[in-house]
């Protein structure tokens, strides 16, 4: 299985909404995903690919020398094979090429998957937000990783799997207006 990282185009909608309703109890709308698809200064919107299938995501902004992780989320099925870690890779990768030098993101409390895979890249708790999640209410975890301090990575292998990223080169400029009321 190789698995690539691209830039999400709206025809992936259709997967990604899918992918988003069977990960999270208060999901992105249509049109919350639609917003990211629109080239904005700082945006980035990945996706990953096997085949024709797209199996995950990633959505990221940068403003000034922050990013922050909006949304991101693998295939139930596919899940636990490395292909978070490459999305995650890929996500921090071009929020640093855009100027970022910290990634905040924040995580339920409970979210013990992810928070494995934040762990592994660096993430370290900052605070927390009292009660932040609906369906069922819930504590966020605010986390943040030093961009300058995580190593760029290309290809993952993992029990098997070859996981190539294709280089993530654009250069996004940062936008002045950061909102958190989205983050997963
Ligand atoms: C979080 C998520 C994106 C990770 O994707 P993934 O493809 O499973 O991630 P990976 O396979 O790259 O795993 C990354 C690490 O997390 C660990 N991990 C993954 N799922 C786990 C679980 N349920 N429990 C404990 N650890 C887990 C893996 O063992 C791996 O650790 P390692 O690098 O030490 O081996 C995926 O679980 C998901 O879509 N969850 C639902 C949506 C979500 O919670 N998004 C995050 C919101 S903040």
């Amino acid at each position: 299985m190789t698995v690539t990282v691209r830039e999400a185009m709206r025809a992936d909608l259709v997967a990604i909404i899918a992918i988003e309703t069977v990960s999270f109890s208060d999901p992105w709308t249509r049109g919350m995903f639609g917003s990211h698809l629109v080239s904005q200064v700082g945006n980035s919107f990945l996706v990953a690919e096997d085949g024709s299938d797209v199996v995950g995501f990633a959505i990221t902004r940068v403003v000034g020398d922050e990013s922050e992780l909006l949304n991101i989320a693998v295939d139930p099925a596919r899940r636990n094979c490395g292909i978070g870690g490459l999305l995650l890779d890929a996500a921090m990768d071009r929020c640093r090429n855009a100027g970022g030098l910290e990634m905040w993101l924040e995580v339920r409390a409970s979210n013990a998957g992810a928070r494995t895979l934040y762990d592994a890249r660096g993430f370290a708790a900052m605070g927390v937000r009292k009660r932040y999640y609906q369906a069922p209410r819930e504590d966020a975890i605010v986390l943040r990783a030093d961009l300058r301090s995580t190593a760029r990575i290309e290809t993952v292998t993992r029990a098997g799997l070859s996981l190539n990223a294709e280089p993530v080169d654009s250069i996004l400029s940062p936008a002045s207006h950061f909102p958190r009321q989205e983050t997963k």
